[in-house]
């Protein structure tokens, strides 16, 4: 072969992106005996190191149990019962279980990916990390392929049955349907996260609501801490000192309020996250199918957008088993309308929980948020909403 003839090879699913949607197609997939092959931008060490949000609701756990990846989520997350909302001088306990019978865990998205990536490993699945040029070809026909440069500079084409978008916000595969329609919403405000190397202060996510705007006290494990302030987009997270950060933290957290104390720790990692809604639809063109964030990103306040990677991902599995295996097309034409129901709703939810708790500036959306919050506590109807939407509906 010289230099500059392209290497093929030919798989059933070709699948752009190494994420937790693209690891798991791969993972569910494989399962079923349908062949894939995964292309990745990144290196391997960096798709495992990321940092993201850390809750999996209850269908997310089952999910992954079932699909052999739950051995370490099973001894190291933590099942919570709920969340607390807190607003001032108020902290109120919602408790899932009482309220819907399921419940959430905190276990990292870095873990999740780190399980996956061992997994695929330990199955040989054919990844190409460090690629570039990535482009979709032909997917409107029954023999789309992916050209792409691999990480040794040499031209590439995979061949597929079908084609996996799972390559995030700002990968290629959107782009690849043509028409379609997308609805976005820019929030006025970002999130300043750090990680702290100390003991959770609380057993649970505290959610506030503070005149200076919101805050969350999440976890990572019984010795590490995850926080977050809502501050102005563009932030410089170098602007604010350590001793500042868990100043304003304790302030927005009530610490001395009814005894409780907020522990500062050493901040390991700090990052300034924009917040963003964002739908496309549909969410298939041809043979290619896009998943995760690849079709919609949710802002995180409500912990939805791992989940909903791996929701789109086990509706995608089965049917693109049933196209490879069976030739039976009835689920992949189904998947973009069947999926865009649990898109539609987690979207909504996450907007409804970004506006009930971030300051706006506007003293009229502060009563209106107040009123929400107190109904959402003391209402029964009201707190089962928020518990339903947050720990999940069942995927079937
Ligand atoms: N070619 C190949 N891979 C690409 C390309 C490309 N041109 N562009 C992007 N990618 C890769 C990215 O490097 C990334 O590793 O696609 C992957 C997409 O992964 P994620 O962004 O993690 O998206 P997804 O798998 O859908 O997971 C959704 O991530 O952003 C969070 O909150 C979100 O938890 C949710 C989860
Ligand atoms: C997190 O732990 O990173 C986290 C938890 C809950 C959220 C968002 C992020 O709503």
């Amino acid at each position: 072969m010289n230099a500059m003839s392209t290497d093929t090879l030919r798989t059933e699913v070709a699948i752009i992106g190494a994420g937790p949607a693209g690891l798991l197609l791969s993972h569910l997939l494989a399962a079923q005996g349908v062949e894939s092959v995964v292309l990745e931008t990144r290196t391997r060490d960096y798709v495992a190191a990321r940092i993201r949000a850390g809750i999996l609701e209850q269908s997310s756990v089952d999910l992954l149990t079932e699909a052999g990846l739950g051995e370490r989520l099973a001894r190291e997350g933590d099942q919570h019962r709920g969340i607390y909302l807190q607003f001032p001088h108020e902290r109120h306990h919602l408790d899932f279980v009482d309220l819907i019978g399921r419940s959430v865990w905190v276990y990292g998205q870095t873990e999740v990916t780190a399980d996956l990536v061992a997994a695929r490993d330990a199955d040989d699945q054919q990844f190409f990390y460090s690629i570039s040029d990535t482009a979709l070809h032909d997917v409107d026909t029954d023999r789309p392929y992916v050209t792409f440069t691999d990480a040794e500079g040499a031209p590439r084409r995979v061949e597929a049955v079908a084609v996996a978008g799972c390559d995030g916000s700002f990968g290629p595969s959107r782009g690849a349907i043509p028409g379609g329609s997308t609805w976005e919403k820019t929030y006025p405000y970002a999130w300043f996260g750090i990680l702290a190397d100390v003991a959770p202060s609380t057993d649970e996510l505290i959610y506030a609501w503070h005149p200076n705007g919101f805050a969350l006290h999440s976890m990572r494990s019984e010795s590490v801490s995850r926080l977050y302030l809502q501050v102005e987009p563009g932030t410089d997270p170098a602007s604010w000192s350590d001793d500042q950060i868990w100043d304003e933290l304790a302030t927005r957290l009530g610490h001395g309020q009814d005894g409780w104390t907020l522990t500062p720790g050493p901040v390991t990692d700090k990052s300034v996250l924009p917040m963003r809604s964002y739908v496309h639809a549909p969410m298939q063109h041809g043979r290619l199918f896009l998943a995760g964030d690849a079709a919609h990103i949710v802002p995180p306040t409500g912990a939805k957008g791992l989940n909903l990677a791996i929701a789109d991902v086990a509706l995608l599995a089965p049917a693109l088993t049933d196209l490879v295996r069976k030739k039976d097309a009835r689920l992949a034409d189904a998947y973009s309308q069947t999926a865009l129901r649990r898109v539609w709703r987690c979207t909504h939810f996450s907007w409804w929980m970004t506006t009930m708790l971030h300051r706006s500036g506007d003293p009229f959306d502060e009563q209106l948020q107040l009123s929400q919050l107190r109904w959402v506590t003391s209402s029964e109807a009201g707190a089962t909403g928020l518990a339903e939407n947050y720990a999940g509906m069942p995927f079937a």
